[in-house]
C-alpha cells in the first residue's frame, strides 16, 4: 500500500452511544482515502480520464487506476494474447460472424485488386464494389437471360427477357466511363463459360452471386477456385436457409460446406444478416492475414470454432400481435 502504509488508525470517539454514526462515517472516509491512495487516484492524483461517445452524447470516463498499474495489466494482457495467438495459428478452423452488412467487407479488402462479380443483375453491388473496394479491374459476368430451369423459377432474379435486356443496357450506360477506361469489363455469358476463358490465378477475389441452387453454387465455387490466385479469396452471397431462402431452392449453405470439405478451403467469415455474405480462403494466405487484421481491428465479431461442423439455421422470431418477423442465427 503506497503512501499510507503503517499509518495508525484513528480510534473511534467513544461518546457513549450517540456518536456511533459519526464514528462509522469517519472510518468509511478513511478507508476510501486509503483505497484511492493505493490505486493512485487519491487527493490530487486522479486517474486518467477519457471521453466515450454514448448514444450520441459524451460520457466522461475516469479510470480509477494509476497509469503504472494500467500499463502493467496491459502488458500482461498483450503477452497472454500473443501466446494464445501463436497457439491458435496452428488451428485455423474458425469463422468470424460479422455483425455488419456486406458492404463493410468491401472497405476492408485491399484496393487495386482484380475482381469478378458473378451474377450482376442491376449492378447494385457492382457500384458498391467500385466505390468502396476501388479495384484495378472489375469483370461483370451475367448472361442476363431468363432461364427455364424449374429450380430457378421461384428466384426473383430470374426475370423475363425484356427486363434482362434492359438491365444489361442500363449497366453499360451506368459504367460507360469505367468501361471506356478499361476498369470495368462486361461479360454477357454464363459463369462456367466466362470463367473458363480466364487464365488460372487471374483474380485477387471474386464475388459469387448467380444461381443459388446447390449444383449451381458448387459449380461456381469450383470454377472460381481455378481463377483465383494463390492466397486470394472467394466471397459469395446468400448463405441463407430460412424459409424464404428454402422457398427459392437456395442450396448455398450446403454447397459451401461441401466445397470446403473437398477443397480444404476454410470459411473465414460470414455476415450475420438475412442474406449473409461468406468469405472463403485457402489456409493463411496474404489476403487472409490482411482481411483478418482489418476485421479484428474494426468490426464487431463473434469467433466461432468448428463453425462448418455445427448445425447452422436461420430462424424466425414471429411477433404475431404486431405481424412482425425477425431473423436470428441458431448454431448447435
Ligand atoms: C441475385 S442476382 C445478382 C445480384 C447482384 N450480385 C447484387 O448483389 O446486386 C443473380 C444474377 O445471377 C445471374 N445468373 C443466373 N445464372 C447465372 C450463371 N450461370 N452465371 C452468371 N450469372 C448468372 C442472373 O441473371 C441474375 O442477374
Amino acid at each position: 500500500m503506497r503512501g499510507s502504509r503503517g499509518r495508525a488508525s484513528p480510534r473511534p470517539p467513544d461518546d457513549g452511544g450517540g456518536g456511533t454514526g459519526a464514528a462509522v462515517s469517519a472510518l468509511t472516509k478513511l478507508l476510501r482515502r486509503e483505497i484511492k491512495a493505493w490505486l493512485g487516484c487519491g487527493d490530487g492524483a486522479a486517474g486518467p480520464e477519457r471521453d466515450m461517445a454514448v448514444n450520441g452524447g459524451t460520457m466522461r470516463l475516469v479510470t480509477h487506476m494509476s497509469e503504472r498499474i494500467r500499463g502493467r495489466l496491459l502488458d500482461d494482457v498483450i503477452a497472454a494474447e500473443d501466446a494464445e495467438t501463436e497457439a491458435a495459428e496452428a488451428d485455423d478452423d474458425y469463422t468470424y460472424l460479422l455483425f455488419h452488412p456486406r458492404e463493410v467487407l468491401l472497405d476492408l479488402l485491399p484496393g487495386n485488386a482484380v475482381v469478378a462479380e458473378i451474377g450482376v443483375a442491376k449492378g447494385a453491388f457492382s457500384r458498391q464494389i467500385l466505390a468502396r473496394a476501388r479495384p484495378a479491374g472489375l469483370h461483370l459476368i451475367d448472361p442476363w437471360e431468363e432461364q427455364a430451369d424449374d429450380a430457378y423459377r421461384p428466384d426473383p432474379a430470374n426475370v423475363e427477357q425484356g427486363a434482362q435486356d434492359k438491365r444489361v443496357e442500363r449497366i453499360r450506360g451506368m459504367f460507360a466511363g469505367e468501361i471506356e477506361a478499361g476498369t470495368v469489363v462486361v461479360h454477357r455469358d454464363y459463369s462456367g463459360a466466362a470463367l473458363a476463358r480466364f487464365d488460372p490465378g487471374t483474380f485477387d477475389w471474386v464475388y459469387v452471386d448467380a444461381m443459388h441452387t446447390y449444383d449451381a453454387v458448387l459449380a461456381d465455387l469450383r470454377a472460381c477456385r481455378r481463377v483465383v490466385r494463390p492466397g486470394g479469396l472467394i466471397l459469395g452471397h446468400d448463405y441463407a436457409n430460412h424459409g424464404l431462402a428454402r422457398g427459392m431452392n437456395f442450396g448455398v449453405v450446403e454447397a459451401v460446406r461441401d466445397f470446403a470439405a473437398e477443397s480444404g478451403w476454410r470459411l473465414l467469415c460470414l455476415t450475420a444478416d438475412e442474406y449473409p455474405t461468406y468469405v472463403l480462403a485457402e489456409g493463411r494466405g496474404d489476403a487472409v492475414e490482411a482481411l483478418e487484421a482489418e476485421i479484428l481491428a474494426r468490426l464487431t465479431v463473434l469467433k466461432v470454432h468448428g463453425f462448418l461442423r455445427m448445425r447452422y439455421r436461420q430462424e424466425y422470431h414471429i411477433d404475431r400481435g404486431r405481424r412482425r418477423l425477425n431473423m436470428y442465427v441458431s448454431l448447435k
